[in-house]
């Protein structure tokens, strides 16, 4: 069985909150099991760079509640080459790191995998840390539920104003790819339409849902776009919705980078702790290719391969049914 002695640790592409309470698990835990952990800054930017430490107990010392990453992030194309690949496996040999544990999204797993197919010596196990909540294997990712709660609490707020008014508001959330969020933050906050990028909404259907929402005697509407959805983004989907509806005061708003920050929820920090904490036992175990997620309450590893299969991955059919009769 493979054995292994020194893990690098690294937080890559979009950042989410529940990394540090993870990061923390992965040091506390190699280190209660007698192995070394190397922090790698910047994700794969660091291997290539060699901008890498030793890290003790004391280097994970009250970040629990810190959003962000301690151990930075970054999107890494250079990674995506052979010669940056090649000496990424260079400097993390020179340094003894015998298996990685990997932080973070889609983005940093088809990495990983790629790497550890090139360089077997070298263990991987991926953690998912996204706030996208977008991979197999996870019913739940790193970030997502403090994201969701922090859009949650932007949208209450937007609908108090919206409500004083008699406004349309329009509301951009996170997800390039996925509606994750929008459909959660959509049915917690009685939005009164939600588009996704999973599901196209016809303009039309939204219009003559909006206009008939107004014969209801609705005093305010909010329209969630997930930033993936086809219709043109949400600046489209309130032109052409104001170009039809001439009497509605339409506002726009796009909540951004907010939802990536913040002190990770109780929930993003058990999980965080948990994943972290199984990650490193796997990789003693003797695993490799592997990401460790949350299944019917149970930490299970997935393959890397399957964890990334974007065909598989589905949203909740009940939440999508639901969106279409709860707010009416
Ligand atoms: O992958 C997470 C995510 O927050 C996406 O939802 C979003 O589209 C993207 O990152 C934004 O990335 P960046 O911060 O690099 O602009």
């Amino acid at each position: 069985m493979r054995k292994i002695s020194k893990i690098g640790v690294l937080t890559s592409g979009g950042d989410a909150p529940g990394m540090n309470p993870c990061i923390r698990a992965v040091v506390r835990t190699a280190l209660y099991n007698g192995l070394e952990v190397v922090g790698i800054r910047q994700g794969y930017k660091g291997l290539i760079d060699n901008d890498m430490y030793e890290m003790d107990r004391r280097s994970v010392s009250n970040i629990l509640n810190l959003g962000g990453t301690i151990l930075k992030t970054a999107r890494c194309l250079p990674f995506k080459t052979d010669e940056g690949m090649e000496q990424a496996y260079q400097h993390a040999k020179a340094r003894g790191i015998d298996a990685l544990v990997v932080i973070g999204g889609d983005g940093t797993f088809t990495g990983a995998l790629r790497f550890s197919r090139k360089y077997p010596d070298i263990a991987v196990m991926g953690v998912p840390g996204t706030i996208d909540n977008d991979l197999c294997g996870s019913t739940y990712t790193l970030g997502f539920d403090t994201a969701t709660n922090t859009v949650i609490q932007a949208i209450d707020k937007i609908r108090d104003t919206a409500d004083a008014h008699d406004r349309l508001f329009f509301i951009e959330v996170m997800g390039r790819d996925s509606g994750a969020i929008a459909l959660r933050a959509g049915i917690s906050c009685g939005a009164e339409a939600i588009l996704l990028p999973e599901r196209a909404t016809a303009i039309d259907d939204l219009i003559a849902n909006l206009k008939e929402g107004h014969m209801n005697k609705k005093s305010s509407s909010i329209v969630i776009v997930a930033e993936g959805d086809k219709n043109g983004g949400v600046y489209g989907v309130a032109k052409a919705v104001q170009e039809e509806v001439k009497n509605y005061d339409i506002k726009v708003t796009i909540l951004g980078h907010l939802q990536r920050g913040g002190a990770p929820s109780s929930f993003d920090r058990i999980l965080g702790s948990r994943l972290g904490f199984a990650a490193v036992n796997a990789l003693i175990a003797g695993e490799s290719q592997k990401m460790v997620g949350l299944q019917a309450n149970h930490i299970l590893m997935t393959d890397l391969e399957a964890a990334l299969n974007h065909h598989e991955f589905k949203l909740e059919e009940d939440l999508l049914q639901m969106m279409d009769i709860l707010s009416i």
